[in-house]
């Protein structure tokens, strides 16, 4: 069964019809060509598929399309600003923070979610945040440090 949704990409708003079965990374990936955030687990265990939904991390994976109907999502896409990087995508080329980039436009957001709740996070509080991502190429402490730069530690 399809159903019509309005909701806000990337500052843009957006009209589309999905089917009701589908979940929101499918839909931000293949309906709207913004492929930035992975498909891994499909289990919400990864992080892999993390978008903003209201400013908050979820996992695309596991979120229906339909109940993002009327919200704000942001993909890693929509992080740049005017041509210039978020300041976390700087931070992570300046520590080499990714080897794949398969993690990061999940790892970013979710950064990005803990430095508008919480601009200057403890160690324990950005491991604690970022317990839901997972990185296979294992560039934890790059990731640790250039977040903390970010939060000016
Ligand atoms: S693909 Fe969604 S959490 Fe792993
Ligand atoms: S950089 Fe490869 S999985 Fe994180």
């Amino acid at each position: 069964m399809k159903k019509s949704i309005h909701f806000r990409v990337n500052g843009i708003d957006t009209a589309i019809e999905v089917e009701t079965h589908q979940m929101l990374l499918q839909v931000v990936r293949e309906s709207l060509g913004l492929t930035g955030a992975k498909f891994a687990c499909g289990i919400q265990v990864c992080g892999t598929c993390t978008l903003l939904l209201n400013g908050k991390p979820v996992s695309g994976c596991s979120v229906l399309a339909v109940d993002a109907d009327g919200s704000d999502v942001l993909t890693v896409e929509g992080l740049a600003k005017d041509g210039q990087l978020h300041p976390l995508q700087e931070a992570f080329m300046e520590f080499g923070a990714l080897q794949c980039g398969y993690c990061t436009p999940g790892f970013l957001l979710t950064a990005k979610a803990l430095l508008d709740e919480n601009p200057h996070p403890s160690e324990e509080e950005i491991r604690s945040y970022l317990a839901g991502n997972f990185c296979r190429c294992g560039c934890y402490q790059e990731i640790m440090r250039a977040i903390q730069k970010v939060a000016g530690r």
